[in-house]
């Protein structure tokens, strides 16, 4: 395996502490030793408190159980001040929202002063309508600045914002309105992508029918085209924002006090509201933001995620915001008009740092080098990857044909639950491996597992966990702690499970192999089983459903569902349609089963569990390794299985 050194080039302008890779085995070290001190040091030099804190972390976990950990306990902050307010004093013209719409060339920009001027009227407006500190608003929109205007609007007042991706359907909208009993709803007439209209407001409306507990709809004018009304309920955000005052001072909340709810996919059919906090978040998300990607301060950053996942909540609006950076915001999509989009915009806007998932550079790569090579990239200096393991020869095609062989390449593992970059190298100071996470960031001790939890050392394969609380953790599971307890901290004793597969090598670099539970990802989506499974069940002619992930050389994983019609039924090619309309309307645009196989039952233990290990197999096309099936109550299903499957 080669290692790609890290350049030697002139680090002049970096406002990152880490450097050499002298610099991460110090700073990795410190907070190791002393992670109280290590991120109070961190905390008081990146963000701004009302009132310091002179707390690190309280608990560990095993105390989780009966009490969430917190960070910077005593101290006083709201993350607008770090993201807007100081920045709009010290450099109120530099742009901090650089925006393309969907259409090349349609761009806005906003500098730290309007940013400042637009959040503040926000929370008037939003304020006037009623929304008070601790109170929850969804947000159901499309990538306009808007978007992370509303979410800061709502951090200023103390609100906490739940960002639903803009692809769930009525009903997985309707779901997390009432899961996190939200009070307002803030969302578009319609959002546009790849020449296409996204009714959203639509899409609310639906999800708003029947009980919940939503007052108003802040309503932003996106396309123009008419949209249903309630006017009792919905209000336009040009009337409510643009006649607001433009000055508003920030609420104070404790560091402790959530900052959002994002709900993410786990192995039960019902999502996760998962919360993260300010103090704590703020400081994980600023620290490796500037830390990884190495920011200048001339730095033209654009991460390509959406703000309805975390990628877009710590790397478009937050991280780099506490950091003083221009954010980039992208509304379209990578092959719209066509496959040389980002391309075109790097050569347009000067970017500096890209940051992108595995599978839009996979499917970019098969469209060859000529959309790549169309436009200038001399600008960047950084690319990173999120959201996915990225197979060598990905790696390989970002690194020379995106990058020219001359930019450093960062494969960031993180997840919702962890706030921020987690394993990953550190632009300037890593030696990288294609295809290796590398090393943790500083705060972060990772342990590999067995299945029973006996930690290996050295180089070996097994369960990634964390040893040690770091800042930007989640704290909980909105409505249930012991969901948060069970989910992440009863597999192994005192430790946090991520649910990945790692291996680590004679280096000490970790290779994240995927999931290893019933957590799907496919094109850096990440959704579970169950909740296929839930969908599919609903529809009548189906009397069971299996659903496992298989190997797909652009999403990285495919979704497979096993079904079992309910007698008298046929599952034939329209009812197997069908079923993925379902699967659209109870989940979202971007869920869909690839392959269907219709069997005559589901293979299962004695006791009734599904055998998944062996519905993995077959879907990989490994039908023929499926080793011991003598627990199986009936092994003709198995035979019939395997004989049913055909590749491709
Ligand atoms: C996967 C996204 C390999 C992993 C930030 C994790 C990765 C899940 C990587 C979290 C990577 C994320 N290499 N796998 N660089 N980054 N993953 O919550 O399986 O949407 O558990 O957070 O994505 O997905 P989530």
């Amino acid at each position: 395996m080669s290692m790609y050194a890290v350049p030697d080039r002139v680090w002049a302008g970096s406002q990152s502490p880490i450097i050499t890779p002298d610099d991460f085995r110090r700073e990795w070290f410190r907070a190791f030793y002393d992670p109280d001190g290590f991120w109070l040091d961190v905390t008081r030099r990146l963000i701004h408190w009302q009132k310091a804190p002179t707390e690190g972390a309280y608990g560990d976990f095993h105390s989780v159980k009966h009490s969430p950990i917190t960070w910077f306990a005593d101290g006083r902050l709201n993350v607008t001040e770090s993201c807007v307010d100081r920045h709009a004093e010290a450099q109120p013209d530099k742009v901090a929202i650089l925006w393309e719409g969907d259409e090349p060339g349609d761009v806005r920009r906003l500098t730290y002063r309007e940013l400042h001027r637009e959040v503040c009227k926000t929370a008037n407006a939003l304020a006037a309508l009623g929304l008070k500190k601790g109170e929850r608003v969804i947000l159901y929109m499309g990538m306009v600045p808007e978007a992370a205007i509303a979410m800061l609007a709502c951090a200023r007042l103390g609100a906490i914002h739940s960002v639903v991706f803009g692809g769930f359907s009525a009903e997985a909208l309707r779901d997390r309105v009432r899961d996190c009993e939200a009070e307002m709803v803030i969302t578009q007439d319609e959002g546009l992508r790849g020449g296409r209209v996204i009714p959203l407001k639509q899409v609310c409306d639906e999800a708003l029918e029947g009980e919940h507990g939503v007052r108003k709809v802040l309503v932003y004018q996106r396309t123009g085209n008419p949209v249903g009304w309630k006017p009792d309920r919905d209000v336009w955000w040009h009337e409510a924002v643009g006649g607001a005052s433009d000055e508003r001072p920030a609420t104070p909340v404790e560091a402790e006090h959530p900052l959002f709810i994002l709900y993410t996919s786990g192995s039960t059919g019902r999502p996760k509201g998962v919360v993260h906090t300010s103090g704590g978040y703020l400081t994980y998300a600023a620290y490796t933001h500037r830390v990884v990607f190495d920011l200048r301060d001339d730095d033209v950053y654009a991460c390509m995620a959406d703000v309805g996942w975390i990628t877009g909540h710590s790397y478009i609006v937050y991280g780099p915001l506490a950091n003083g950076a221009t954010t980039f915001m992208f509304e379209s999509t990578p092959v719209y008009p066509d496959a040389g989009r980002y391309w075109d915009m790097v050569a347009r806007h000067k970017i500096t740092v890209f940051y992108t998932a595995p599978t839009a550079i996979r499917a970019l790569a098969a469209h060859g080098e000529g959309p790549v090579k169309a436009h200038d990239r001399r600008s960047l200096r950084v690319l990173g990857t999120v959201g996915e393991p990225i197979n060598p020869e990905a790696w390989e095609w970002y690194y020379n044909v995106v990058g020219e062989g001359r930019c450093n390449i960062v494969d960031t593992w993180w997840q919702t639950e962890t706030g921020g970059i987690s394993i990953s190298p550190i632009a300037p100071a890593t030696a990288t491996k294609p295809g290796a996470a590398t090393l943790p960031m500083p705060g972060i001790v990772p342990q590999i597992v067995d299945e029973q939890g006996r930690v290996l050392r050295g180089p070996g394969q097994g369960y990634l966990c964390i040893a040690y609380p770091w800042p930007g953790q989640a704290r909980t599971v909105w409505g249930d702690h012991a969901r948060f307890f069970t989910t992440y901290f009863s597999t192994y004793d005192g430790k946090y499970f991520t649910g990945d597969g790692c291996h680590r090598d004679e280096d000490g670099y970790h290779w994240i192999t995927g999931r290893v539970d019933d957590v799907l990802n496919v094109s850096g989506h990440r959704m579970g089983t169950a909740e296929f499974e839930a969908a599919l069940v609903f529809a009548e002619a189906v009397a069971e459903a299996a659903v496992v992930g298989y190997p797909h050389p652009v999403k990285g994983q495919g979704v497979y569902a096993y079904v079992v019609a309910q007698p008298g039924e046929v599952l034939d090619t329209a009812a197997l349609d069908a079923l993925n309309a379902i699967v659209r309307q109870r989940i979202g645009a971007h869920a869909r089963v690839d392959r269907f196989q219709v069997v005559p039952g589901l293979p299962k233990t004695r006791s009734g569990k599904v055998m998944r290990r062996i519905l993995r197999k077959v879907a990989e096309g490994r039908g023929d390794e499926l080793g011991d099936t003598s627990t199986l109550a009936d092994p003709e299903v198995v035979e019939a299985i395997r004989a049913g499957y055909s590749p491709g």
